[in-house]
């Protein structure tokens, strides 16, 4: 059978016969809700789908409780709904915003209750992943999300381009306007929904104003109204100058009244197509874009200008992002670091921004790279809440043409401890709010689907989008569990299905590392083209971006210690800062990033820099050779669609991984001259 991937890990595949009896366990589903927009209705319609397909058997759907539930039915409903409905419910004090409680005892009708009506949709999806994977289902089962934010953002351009998008283009805009057909959009709420991710930012955050004329107003009102049912809200990303642009004026001055009265009459505008719009993504003074320093303003007065506009109409808040640095960077001077921008840029702003600014970080201080350590302005916020941005879309990580499975590098982000003020300091214990009591907070990725039926390019990729959706609800949870789950609910239960995924899975990333870039150096790819694509170690340096490497023909690395370079470690809360700046005790894994060394200097593991990186891209590059045989295992057990279009996809990742390797062995090898010991490198 042929399997296109629109439904990614939502195929509800039927469980063999010997599961026949859960037939009689589930033929009804009774939802608290009539109300066919509510995200409890749409729990209910994807339990009857699921169940069906899973079952194989005719589900039926009611509204309507009778006075005790039938054994053989499923209730779905918020805490609200179950006690009005005169029915025991669980310690709800227990529930926060967005949990669900799943109960499935013997003999009693199965109970799915939200805290809230989006609670019960996860819920719902909860216990169609466990039934899916033959899990054990849970007497009772109390599940909350870690940050009540968890969202993805999109880089769509109205002409249906997607910046930094590898799957065709754009599901929402073509042509300067909405969509009429949006039913991918409907889709894509369900994939967000399935793995509790309850925002979508629309359009690329390097915007324009065309989206805020009526006509496109009116189809973000379509897509919120075709997004509702599934508890997915959308907000926007704004142009800083609209105001001189669009409307018309001589200035877009954040204090002035003319400018402050056209953005809170345009907000108003987009209220009334978007009652629950959730805010505005802002990236302002980064890569040329315009921004309140342009007029002498600060960055909070910036952000504050949009968070007033929105304070009138509900919970409506400012993603600004800290993505704000100088692009034309002098390299000549060893001081010189991107890497310091946003903490010097936000320095003394934390207790100045309006309580509805939050701050959105990627997790490394320079751009998605294959290694970096977490941004230091992670730890420099106290009173301003921030949102952690990760990518799921493989913008420096092969562009899902290479298999590069996320979550144990999300994981190095997520675990690090920061020690601010000398306590425990973990970076998803900060992102959740826990850490200086936040009460809104957490996670958004850079996604980028398109219109490709498998929605990013390859169908492995979507295993980081649904990790991404699963690591948000729980940043603890194992990424191998996550790949296993990933693999049963999007190609099927057997053995050798879930182990040679979940194998190539978790050696993508360190293989990826191997032959992209060791040590903390970077992705090793193409910066001057902008394409961030396929080895050119030449054009990191030489350039105002800032990535570099600093390699000449003695030595490597960035010097960003506070004693002789850029201060970057001094960046960091102590404990951090002292580990960063010595050598010793930096992690071989960041030794570049943060130190400029001979290529002769030795490693913790007895490896001189140069050896490691000829050994790394051999081994790398040989072990993306064993990803195509491993996948032959899988012929004849998957459909032969998937089979073909990810044979094929590993098939080239195999032989790009020996571009990759022979093209940055030999650069570094005619760079510094020293030869290799095993007399691979400049032998072709
Ligand atoms: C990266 C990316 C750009 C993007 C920018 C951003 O630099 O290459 O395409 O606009 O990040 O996050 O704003």
């Amino acid at each position: 059978p042929s399997e296109t991937g629109l439904d990614g890990w939502l195929r509800y595949a039927a469980l063999p016969d010997e599961f026949a009896n859960l037939r009689s366990r589930y033929s009804t589903i009774i939802s608290l809700t009539g109300n066919q927009s509510s995200p409890v209705f749409t729990a209910a319609r994807e339990l009857q789908v699921g169940l069906s397909k899973i079952l194989g058997q005719s589900v039926n759907l009611e509204t309507k409780l009778p006075g005790i539930a039938d054994v053989s039915s499923i209730v779905v409903g918020t805490v609200k709904t179950f006690l009005s409905a005169g029915r025991d419910t669980p310690d709800i004090l227990s529930l926060k915003e967005d949990g669900y409680c799943l109960i499935c005892k013997d003999g009693k009708a199965t109970e799915i209750i939200g805290q809230n009506e989006q609670g019960a949709l996860y819920g719902a999806f909860e216990f169609l992943r466990l039934l899916s994977r033959n899990q054990p289902l849970p007497n009772m089962h109390i599940s909350n999300p870690s940050a009540p934010i968890r969202w993805v953002n999109q880089w769509d351009n109205l002409d249906g381009t997607i910046e930094r998008g590898y799957a065709g283009p754009s599901i929402f805009f073509a042509d300067g306007y909405v969509l009429e057909d949006l039913t991918r959009v409907q889709q894509y709420a369900r994939l967000l929904a399935s793995v509790g991710l309850n925002g979508l930012i629309v359009n690329n955050v390097n915007s324009n104003y065309n989206l805020l004329n009526p006509i496109n107003m009116q189809g973000l009102a379509r897509i919120a109204d075709i997004m509702r049912p599934w508890g997915v809200r959308i907000g926007i990303s704004l142009y800083f100058d609209t105001p001189k642009g669009l409307g018309g004026l001589r200035t877009s001055d954040p204090l002035d009244p003319d400018v402050i009265a056209w953005w809170g009459s345009i907000t108003s505008e987009l209220y009334r197509h978007v009652p629950d719009m959730l805010g505005y993504l802002i990236k302002a003074n980064s890569e040329g874009q315009p921004g309140p320093l342009t007029y002498g303003r600060t960055l909070a007065d910036g952000a504050n200008m949009f968070a007033r506009a929105l304070q009138p109409h509900g919970d409506g808040i400012v993603m600004y992002r800290a993505f704000v640095y100088n692009h034309h960077l002098d390299e000549s001077d060893w001081k010189n670091d991107r890497a310091n921008a946003a903490v010097e840029y936000f320095d003394g702003l934390d207790t100045q921004f309006e309580d509805n600014v939050i701050i959105q970080i990627k997790y490394g201080p320079i751009d998605f790279q294959i290694r970096e350590p977490p941004s230091p302005l992670l730890a420099h916020l106290r009173k301003t809440p921030i949102i952690l941005e990760l990518q799921v879309t493989q913008e420096y990580l092969g562009q899902q043409d290479h298999v590069v499975y996320l979550p144990p590098l999300w994981k190095t982000i997520f675990n690090f401890d920061l020690h601010v003020d000398g306590q425990q300091s973990l970076v998803r214990d900060i992102v959740s709010g826990q850490r200086f009591n936040w009460s809104r907070s957490g996670y958004a990725a850079v996604v980028n689907v398109g219109n490709d039926p498998t929605w990013l390019g390859s169908h492995l990729a979507m295993a980081n989008l649904y990790a991404y959706g699963l690591c948000t609800w729980d940043p603890q949870q194992s990424e191998i569990d996550i790949i296993q789950g990933w693999t049963q609910l999007t190609f099927g239960l057997h053995k050798t299905i879930v182990d040679t995924i979940t194998s190539i899975s978790m050696a993508s990333w360190p293989t990826y590392e191997d032959y992209s870039g060791n040590l903390g150096i970077q992705t090793l790819c193409d910066i001057v083209t902008h394409c961030h694509y396929g080895p050119c170690p030449a054009s990191q340096d030489g350039n105002g971006w800032g990535q570099w490497t600093r390699a000449n023909a003695h030595s490597i690395g960035m010097d960003r210690t506070v004693a002789t370079g850029t201060g970057n470690s001094g960046q960091y809360p102590q404990v951090v800062a002292e580990r960063f700046e010595r050598i010793d005790t930096t992690p071989d894994e960041l030794l570049l990033w943060f130190h400029h060394v001979p290529y002769t200097h030795r490693l913790k593991s007895g490896k001189t820099v140069i050896q490691h990186f000829y050994d790394s891209h051999y081994a790398g590059a040989l072990v993306a050779q064993t990803f195509p045989q491993q996948w032959e295992a899988l012929r004849g057990l998957i459909d032969n669609d998937r089979f073909d279009h990810v044979a094929f996809r590993l098939r080239y990742q195999a032989g790009h991984a020996l571009v990759w390797r022979d093209s940055i062995n030999n650069f570094y090898y005619a760079k510094c001259g020293i030869k290799d010991e095993h007399n691979r490198v400049g032998n072709h």
